[in-house]
C-alpha cells in the first residue's frame, strides 16, 4: 500500500487539532487525474478549514489545501499525460477534497489547468489562490472600464500586506496605476513601498479621508477583501464610473452603503468568486502572470514545510500574515 504525507485536521471537544500522518494513496477519492504534489500555498480560507470554522469543511478527519501545483503521475484523460506540471485551485480541493497539504491529490481532471509556459511551478504557488483572485478582480476592474487599461488611475487596495492585497498592491503599480495601500500593520510601510505603493494609510486614516454617505472623488478603483466599514468607505470615495472589486471578509460579512455612489456617480460593486468559475477564466489569469503581469515575488514569500505550517495557519487567523506562504512538499 502507497502512503504518503499529509497535514491532517481532526476535530476533538476541544476545537480542531493538527498533525502530520501518512495517508494511503487508496483513500484518496475518485478522480481522473492522480498529482504528486510540489507546492502548495496558505489562504486564509486554508486556515478556517484546518481550525474547523463552521461552514467551510464538512467533515474530519481532512486534509486542507485550496492550491496545488504538481505532476500528474497517472491519467485516465487523454488531455493529460503523465509528467505533465498542472495547477489545481478552488473547486472543492481543500474543502471536502483532501487537499494540496499533502504530498498527493486525486482531482477530477476538469479541476487542473496544464502549467504555462514562463510561470515556474515555485511562481504559480507564489501567487496560488490569493494571486488568482488579485488577477480576476484587477481584470473585472479593467472590463468594466472597458479595457482602457489603469494608466493614470488613482487605486485603493485594503488587507494590503495580506497574501490578495499585496499581489493586488504589485499589479495594479505595474500596470501604471497609483495606488493607495490600506493596512494594520504600521511596521510594514517598507514592504508597501518595495511592492509600488505610492500612498499607504492606516484604517483609521481612511474613515478620515472618506465620507459617507458619498464623500471626496479620490480613487479610479478599488480591490477590497475587507468588506465591512472599509468597503463602505471605498464605495463613497470612487470618482465617476469607477468601482471596487470585492473578494473577502476578513473585516465580517456585512456592510452598508448608500444608493448614491450607484445613481450620482455611475460606481460599481464588482464581486469576485476564484473557486468555481469556469477553468478558461483561471487559465486566462494564469497566462497573464506568464506574460504580461510576470511579477517578482521573491520578498513576498515566506517557505515552509508541511511541518512549519500549523504556526503559519494560526498566524493568518489573526490577521497578522504579510505577504504569502509557500508550502514546500518537494
Ligand atoms: N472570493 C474569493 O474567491 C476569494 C479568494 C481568495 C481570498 N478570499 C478572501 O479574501 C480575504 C483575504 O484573503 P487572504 O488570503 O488575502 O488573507 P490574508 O493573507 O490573511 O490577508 C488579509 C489581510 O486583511 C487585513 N485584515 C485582517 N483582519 C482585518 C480586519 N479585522 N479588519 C481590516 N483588515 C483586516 C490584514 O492586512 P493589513 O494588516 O495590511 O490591513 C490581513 O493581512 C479572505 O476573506 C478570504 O476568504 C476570497
Amino acid at each position: 500500500m502507497k502512503t504518503f504525507k499529509a497535514l491532517e485536521s481532526t476535530k476533538t471537544d476541544q476545537g480542531n487539532t493538527l498533525s502530520i500522518i501518512e495517508k494511503s494513496i487508496d483513500d484518496l477519492p475518485e478522480g481522473e487525474l492522480l498529482i504528486k504534489v510540489k507546492f502548495s500555498s496558505l489562504n486564509y480560507k486554508d486556515a478556517l478549514s484546518a481550525s474547523g470554522a463552521p461552514g467551510v469543511t464538512r467533515n474530519y478527519p481532512h486534509t486542507p489545501g485550496i492550491d496545488a501545483v504538481g505532476i500528474v503521475e497517472e491519467t485516465k484523460d487523454q488531455n493529460f499525460k503523465e509528467g505533465d506540471s498542472v495547477i489545481v485551485t478552488g473547486y472543492d480541493l481543500g474543502m471536502n477534497t483532501s487537499g494540496g497539504f499533502g504530498e498527493y491529490i486525486r482531482v477530477p481532471s476538469s479541476w487542473a489547468v496544464n502549467l504555462p509556459s514562463g510561470l515556474s511551478e515555485r511562481d504559480s504557488m507564489s501567487l496560488g489562490t490569493a494571486g488568482l483572485t488579485a488577477g480576476l478582480s484587477i481584470q473585472a476592474l479593467d472590463d468594466y472600464n472597458s479595457n482602457q487599461g489603469f494608466d493614470n488611475s488613482n487605486s485603493i487596495v485594503t488587507g494590503s500586506t495580506g497574501g490578495v492585497g499585496s499581489i493586488a498592491v504589485m499589479l495594479l503599480s505595474k500596470l501604471g496605476s497609483s495606488v493607495t495601500a490600506v493596512t494594520g500593520k504600521e511596521t510594514q510601510k517598507g514592504l508597501l513601498e518595495s511592492l509600488g505603493a505610492t500612498e499607504i494609510i492606516s484604517r483609521e486614516e481612511l474613515s478620515e479621508i472618506s465620507r459617507t454617505p458619498i464623500g471626496k472623488t479620490i480613487w479610479n478603483f478599488g480591490v477590497d477583501v475587507v468588506s465591512g466599514n472599509i468597503l463602505t468607505l471605498l464605495l463613497a470615495s470612487l470618482k465617476p464610473g469607477g468601482a471596487v472589486a470585492c473578494s473577502g471578509l476578513v473585516g465580517g460579512p456585512s456592510f452598508e452603503s448608500s444608493i448614491f455612489p450607484f445613481i450620482l456617480r455611475g460606481n460599481a460593486l464588482l464581486g469576485i468568486d476564484s473557486v468555481e468559475i469556469p477553468l478558461q477564466k483561471k487559465l486566462q489569469v494564469w497566462e497573464n502572470f506568464a506574460s504580461d503581469w510576470q511579477l517578482d515575488l521573491s520578498d513576498l514569500v515566506k517557505e515552509v514545510t508541511l511541518e512549519e505550517l500549523e504556526k503559519e495557519i494560526s498566524t493568518i487567523l489573526e490577521g497578522g500574515q504579510v505577504g504569502r506562504v509557500l508550502v514546500n512538499l518537494n
